[in-house]
């Protein structure tokens, strides 16, 4: 016997209180006005000062869970960490995190770090749902902690940044149950974006093969995906399938143009018949190669226009809070979900299947999907669920904004002190969400202290 609806149970979003506009960041950066704003789809990006590191995310995000949803220390037994954001080569976040647990007697949780770019919290929920699923799993509740602190330097990246941390509950009996059955993954060795310098926070980056390795694994996913259904369900798959579509999102408008993509791979899927009745004006595109089709501008915006109304019923809603805090790396995909959720009624809600497709640089990607459950009755664990995700807006509208200069600043003195030690930050903590942990101190020996606001 499988354990009946495991998927994710409760979740919680945390991001820093400042941020920097993607229009003054235009001006400050002398670039055309428009081409982070429009071009890349970005209104504001979320950002940490030496008072916030990797350590600190997660602390803070997982002991706002346990507040927030009454999880007791006992009720967990397993914790998992996705992050590319390395502060330490052998140390993990997760043992980090059990001085949230140890005193209170709780050792007994398995569980420890995944890396791979981006995709590290998919790797980490889909070991929690497995444990779940083992002969492993004594019924507590897992935990999966996706942050990062995505920093890119001074150059055409940089308005790519984000940074925040989003932990889940997984267990069974949930009201957004992980598909069993179907997933298809691409993985594959390439040097898009990867992190070779351990002195610097900062990753090396090729921005156009990092497009061209995305939409190539998006391709392959979907493909799988696809004939994977088929095979075991024999039913056909579209754009129809699904009520939502999520994507990582590195910046919003490579989500539309993700959503435009599968569009396109519906279209080759049709017989040359079909084609010529339904898209009379879109045949000469039947018989182009997928993989020629990267950065084809033709064949972009003609499935741009195609999938219009699927984006904006399917796909846009999930881009909230990307377009207002940028590239979370891990957490991405997942504060997607969040958007998706805090953009609709539960009602609205119940009974949708969502596409997932979560990827990492360098690179490892899979293609998913969660039905949510069909109760959305007053006090159902939906209900509750998205009820407690309502502080997000309020929350992203009370941050501070941060002049480009300031935050210039900001990574500048990051570039100076990474790793320097003994360090002690200097930010005012004044402004940080309550709850927050900060960075106190950290010794001649590496060693961190943390107190929370
Ligand atoms: C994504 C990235 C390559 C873009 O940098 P860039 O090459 O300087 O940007 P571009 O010149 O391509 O401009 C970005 C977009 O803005 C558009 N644009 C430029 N100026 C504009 C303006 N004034 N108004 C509106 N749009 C504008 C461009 O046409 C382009 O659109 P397109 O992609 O649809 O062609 C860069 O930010 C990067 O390397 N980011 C990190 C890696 C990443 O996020 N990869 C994604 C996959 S993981």
């Amino acid at each position: 016997m499988w354990p009946k609806d495991v998927g994710i149970k409760a979740m919680e979003v945390y991001f820093p209180a400042q941020y920097v506009d993607q229009a003054e960041l235009e001006q400050f950066d002398g670039v055309s006005a428009g081409k982070y704003t429009v071009g890349l789809g970005q209104s504001k990006m979320g950002f940490c000062n030496d008072r916030e590191d990797i350590n600190s995310l997660c602390l803070t995000v997982v002991h706002r869970l346990m507040d927030r949803h009454k999880i007791k220390p006992e009720d967990v037994g397993r914790l998992e960490v996705g992050t590319e954001t390395i502060i330490d080569k052998s140390k993990s976040i997760k043992s980090v995190l059990m001085q949230l647990f140890e005193p209170h007697g709780c050792t007994d949780i398995e569980g420890a770090d995944t890396t791979n770019a981006c995709y590290g919290g998919t790797a980490a929920l889909l070991n929690a749902v497995a444990w779940v699923e083992s002969s492993a799993w004594d019924g507590r509740l897992a935990l999966v902690v996706a942050a990062d602190n995505a920093v890119y330097a001074a150059g055409s990246a940089r308005p790519t940044g984000g940074a925040g941390a989003i932990a889940m509950v997984v267990g069974s009996g949930a009201p957004l149950v992980i598909d069993r059955g179907v997933r298809a993954s691409c993985m594959k060795h390439a040097y898009d974006f990867y992190k070779p310098n351990l002195k610097s926070e900062y990753p090396v980056v090729d921005g156009q093969l990092s497009i061209r390795c995305y939409l190539n694994a998006l391709d392959n996913c979907y493909q799988t995906y696809c004939k994977k259904v088929k095979n075991k369900h024999n039913r056909s798959t579209s754009l129809d399938s699904f009520d939502a579509v999520l994507f990582h999102s590195p910046y919003c408008k490579l989500v539309q143009k993700s959503l435009a993509r599968l569009a396109f791979i519906d279209f080759l899927k049709r017989s040359r018949e079909e084609v010529s009745k339904k898209y009379p004006e879109l045949t000469k595109f039947y018989d182009i190669k997928l993989e020629d089709t990267y950065f084809d501008k033709e064949v972009e915006k003609a499935f741009l226009n195609v999938s219009k109304t699927d984006f904006q019923t399917k796909t846009q809603p999930s881009l909230m809070i990307s377009s207002q805090v940028g590239n979370m790396y891990t957490p991405s995909v997942y504060t997607g979900l969040a958007s998706l959720l805090i953009s609709k009624s539960a009602k609205e809600l119940a009974g949708s299947k969502v596409g997932i497709f979560s990827y990492g640089s360098g690179l490892c990607s899979t293609m998913y999907s969660l039905s949510i459950t069909n109760d959305y009755a007053e006090g159902s664990d939906l209900m509750k669920l998205v009820s407690g995700l309502s502080y997000i807006k309020p929350d992203l509208e009370a941050r501070q904004k941060i002049s480009p200069t300031d935050y210039t600043k900001v990574l500048a003195s990051r570039e100076q002190n990474c790793h320097v030690v003994p360090f002690t930050p200097e930010s005012s903590i004044s402004n940080m969400f309550p709850g927050t942990y900060y960075l106190v101190h950290m010794d001649e020996k590496y060693r961190r202290t943390y107190k929370r606001v």
